[in-house]
């Protein structure tokens, strides 16, 4: 008999038909009962309910019953009716039950109810079990779809970007090299350097940090790309927020300015928040209950509330005139800290914020000049709880100007010939960001650590599943 899937025996069973014989397979989150009956919860992960199975003892073996526990993994094939008992509607009567696997109630990590998000952190082979993960992670493939949907529907062309690169996209110097040479036995040049010519590209490279600059190329030849992928970062900082491989999309767009960047950056966000709330209620509604009771609330007020948009000037402004102490001391020329951040979006505005105008130099090499010389034409996006969403800006289209700050900033032209020659050759205004996809997460979770929202981790000395 062709399996039936949990979810829609919940939500379908009227097209199924009361009374039909259905085959179910997945995994025993419970089992309780008397002498004469056991009540089986089981969850295929298709949904974050389970379905009641119903076995009348004296119709089963004794020993396979038994053998039935927490973390087994069965099949099922019974008849779908009406449920006697409150909390579902529809259940199964069991007519034959096949115990796939066992799993021993003493040493099963998952025998218990309610461990803490860290204890769940060391079994991540395990983890996607529990309904918390389940719900995370089927949100997690719903804003992945939402995201392909939203740019296919706009014209946009998916463009793949490399993640072996030998550039720096951000300057920020926090790459993993990826080489084929022998640690053990480095070639080396006559003057004691690692020579690179002689390992597999025959120069230095890494795990990209972004794909943008190979995104501004697709955006000066189709017009609207974006790219979504993962990107590798070694920056050695334990937060909450902070992964060494994290998913990141880039939209990127000829002829836009800032303003229309603002605008696609506000009506994306919306964009993917409204199709959580249309399309995953049952996952919203059991993080909302069980973990943040303010979830949902929070994700339609971002919806029906338009987001500020300030200048970096101004918001340092605000922050000295807050009369708050910060850890970090507010004067202008500052990388805004998270603490900064969130004090804007929380306590002063209350909604999210798109900040502009950042001093040049905290921002990257490209981002377009403002006439002030002192501050360039940057964008991010400041939301709730978790202050940096997104990072964007318009770009630096004029060839001299670009050449001027990769000289300051001793860019090796070498590694980013390629990309001033867009400025050269039919250079154009254009702008994009990077959309932070595990920040996104944060956000339609209500989950407060980011090695909580992606499957498997990667952050320093962690790097176990
Ligand atoms: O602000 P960032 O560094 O911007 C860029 O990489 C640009 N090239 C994007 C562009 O204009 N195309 O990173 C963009 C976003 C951040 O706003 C944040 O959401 C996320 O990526 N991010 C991280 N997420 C998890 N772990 C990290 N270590 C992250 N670093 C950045
Ligand atoms: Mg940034």
């Amino acid at each position: 008999m062709k399996r039936t899937r949990i979810i829609d025996a919940i939500k379908h069973y009227n097209e199924i038909g009361i009374g039909t014989d259905i085959c179910v397979k997945g995994w025993v989150r419970t089992k309780r009962g008397n002498n004469a009956v056991a009540f089986i919860a089981l969850n295929d992960g298709s949904i974050v309910h389970n379905l009641q199975i119903v076995a009348d003892l004296a119709n089963f073996d004794d020993e396979m019953m038994k053998k039935i526990t927490t973390g087994s993994c069965l099949r099922v094939v019974g008849t779908l009716v009406e449920s006697q008992g409150k909390g579902q509607v529809v259940e199964v009567q069991a007519k034959e039950i096949e115990v796939y696997g066992t799993a021993d109630p003493e040493s099963y990590p998952l025998q218990k109810k309610g461990h803490s998000m860290e204890f769940l952190r060391e079994i991540g082979h395990l983890r996607p079990r529990t309904n918390y993960f389940g719900c995370v992670l089927r949100l997690r493939h719903a804003m992945a779809y939402a995201i392909h949907k939203y740019f296919n529907d706009r014209g946009f062309f998916y463009f793949h970007t490399p993640l072996i690169t030998a550039s720096d996209a951000e300057g920020a110097g926090e790459m993993f090299t990826v080489s084929t040479l022998d640690p053990n036995n480095l070639p080396k040049t006559p003057e004691g350097k690692v020579d690179y010519s002689k390992d597999f590209f025959g120069k230095h490279v890494s795990l990209t940090v972004s794909g943008q600059l190979e995104g501004e190329l697709g955006a000066l030849s189709l017009g609207n790309i974006y790219t979504f992928g993962p990107t590798f970062r070694a920056e050695n900082s334990n937060t909450p927020r902070h992964l060494a491989e994290f998913w990141m999309i880039e939209p990127e767009v000829a002829f836009n300015d800032i303003t229309d960047n603002m605008d696609l950056a506000e009506d994306f966000i919306k964009y993917l928040v409204q199709y959580a709330l249309d399309h995953n209620m049952d996952d919203l509604q059991f993080l909302n209950d069980m973990f943040d009771k303010e979830l949902i609330e929070r994700m339609k007020f971002v919806i029906s509330h338009d987001f500020v948009r300030l200048g970096y000037t101004e918001a340092i402004e605000i922050l000295e005139k807050s009369g708050k102490k910060f850890d970090f001391p507010v004067k202008w020329g500052i990388d805004l800290q998270s603490e900064h951040e969130r004090y804007l979006v929380e306590n002063h505005f209350k909604k999210p914020v798109i900040l502009t105008d950042y001093p040049k130099e905290i921002k990257a090499f490209y981002m377009k000049q403002n006439d002030d010389g002192k501050t360039v034409r940057a964008m991010d996006v400041l939301f709730p709880k978790i202050g940096e969403i997104i990072g964007g800006s318009e770009r630096e289209e004029n060839y001299d100007k670009l050449m001027q700050r990769v000289q300051e900033l001793h860019i090796p032209e070498k590694d980013v010939w390629w990309y001033l020659e867009t400025r050269k050759f039919g250079t154009a205004p254009h702008s994009g960001f990077g959309l932070g996809f595990e920040r996104l997460l944060l956000f339609v979770t209500g989950m407060t650590n980011i090695r909580d929202v992606i499957p498997f981790p990667r952050t320093p000395l962690n790097a176990e599943f």
